[in-house]
Parts: C-alpha cells; structure tokens; sequence
C-alpha cells in the first residue's frame, strides 16, 4: 500500500470535495456528492452526476435511479456495501443539464483521479455515456459497447448503461441486468489482489 491510498485519503478527498470551487458547477450545489462505499471497495461505480436527491443527501445515487441501482444490485447478487459509488461530477448541474466538457475534465482531473488511486479498485464499472465519455473519451456509443470489458490502468473496466435509462426502457434494465451479472462473474472469479502493485 502506498503512502496515499487508504481510508484517510479518501476521506481527506471527501472533504476537499465538499470545499471544492474548482469549476462552475459549485454555483448551484447544496451540497457536493463526493460517493460512498468502503476504502477497499471490491469495485467503483462511476455515474454522471448527482440529481436533486443527492444534491439534497450528499449522497450517492439516493433518488430514483439509486432506487433502480439497488433492485438491480439485490437480483444480481451485489451489495452496495461492498461498492465504492461515486459520479463524473460531485456537483449538480443546473435543472440536471448534462454535464459540459470542461466540467467534466475539471471533476475528473481534480477529484475522480485522485479517488481511483485512493480506493485502488480492481474493478471499475462505468455507468452511461457520460461516465464513459469521461473516463474512456470518444471510444464509441453506449449500444455497442455496453458488456464490454476494457483495461484501465492495470483493472478491469466494465461497460454499462446509466440506471435512468433502465427506469426509461426495459430494454436497458435487461441489458444492466446481463452487465451487472457479468460484474458478479468477475468479481467472484478475480478476487481483489491488493499486493499486485496496481495504480
Ligand atoms: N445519477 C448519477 O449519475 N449519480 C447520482 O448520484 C445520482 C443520479
Ligand atoms: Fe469541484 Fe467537481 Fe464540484 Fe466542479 S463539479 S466544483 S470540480 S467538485
């Protein structure tokens, strides 16, 4: 382990989070939503941004589609205990608009990070096209590669759907469904190896 990962880096990370004015999206924020799970959580969520809920809570994926998140973790056998849940940005946009571009690398390049050197996840999960935009870039569209298993510095990344479209479309809760079962194949088959050395 090193000298900055661990449970006080990433509560130290959480509490610069909630300081944070680093771009626009601190204007309007009731409180910003730095996520929540263990320090060595068996894998990290990645959404896009908190809602109205979160913003209210500051906490993660709390409103309805936090509610979708848990019925979906519950029939693929996942704890949210187990997770580390967090978003592409930590501040709510005005009336829920997208996140912009620059926002985006400013989260990212700021906070998210430093989190996923923190946690040091085996295993990432990127939920939607904004998650994946972040984090991937332009890769390609959300229909083609949802399912799919991508190496992001020395972990498994994994593809999924954002949980608003599966309250939208049964066809996306299907498909986080096989998505979600696949995650519980992995980490039931690749155990977490903390002396592996990852970044
Ligand atoms: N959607 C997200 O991406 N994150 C949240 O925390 C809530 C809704
Ligand atoms: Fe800071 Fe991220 Fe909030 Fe922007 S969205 S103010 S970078 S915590």
């Amino acid at each position: 382990m090193t000298a900055a990962s661990g449970p006080a880096s990433i509560d130290r990370l959480a509490r610069s989070i909630a300081r944070c004015r680093a771009c626009r999206l601190h204007e309007g924020r009731t409180h910003a939503v730095p996520g929540e799970g263990p320090p060595h959580p068996e894998a990290m969520l990645i959404g896009e941004a908190p809602g109205e809920q979160e913003d209210l809570l500051a906490r993660p994926f709390v409103g309805p589609s936090g509610r979708v998140l848990d019925a979906l973790f519950q029939e693929c056998s996942l704890s949210r205990e187990d997770l580390f849940i967090t978003s592409s940005v930590k501040c709510r946009p005005p009336k829920n608009r997208n996140p912009k571009t620059d926002e985006l690398a400013t989260c990212k390049a700021t906070w998210l990070d430093a989190q996923i050197s923190a946690l040091d996840p085996p295993l990432v999960l990127l939920l939607g096209s904004v998650a994946l935009r972040c984090v991937l870039g332009p890769i390609g569209r959300m229909k083609d590669l949802h399912g799919s298993v991508h190496s992001y510095r020395h972990r498994h990344l994994l593809i999924t759907y954002h949980p608003s479209a599966a309250l939208r479309f049964p066809w996306a809760r299907r498909a986080m469904q096989q998505d979600l079962a696949l995650l519980t194949d992995m980490l039931s088959s690749n155990p977490s190896d903390r002396a592996s050395g990852r970044e």
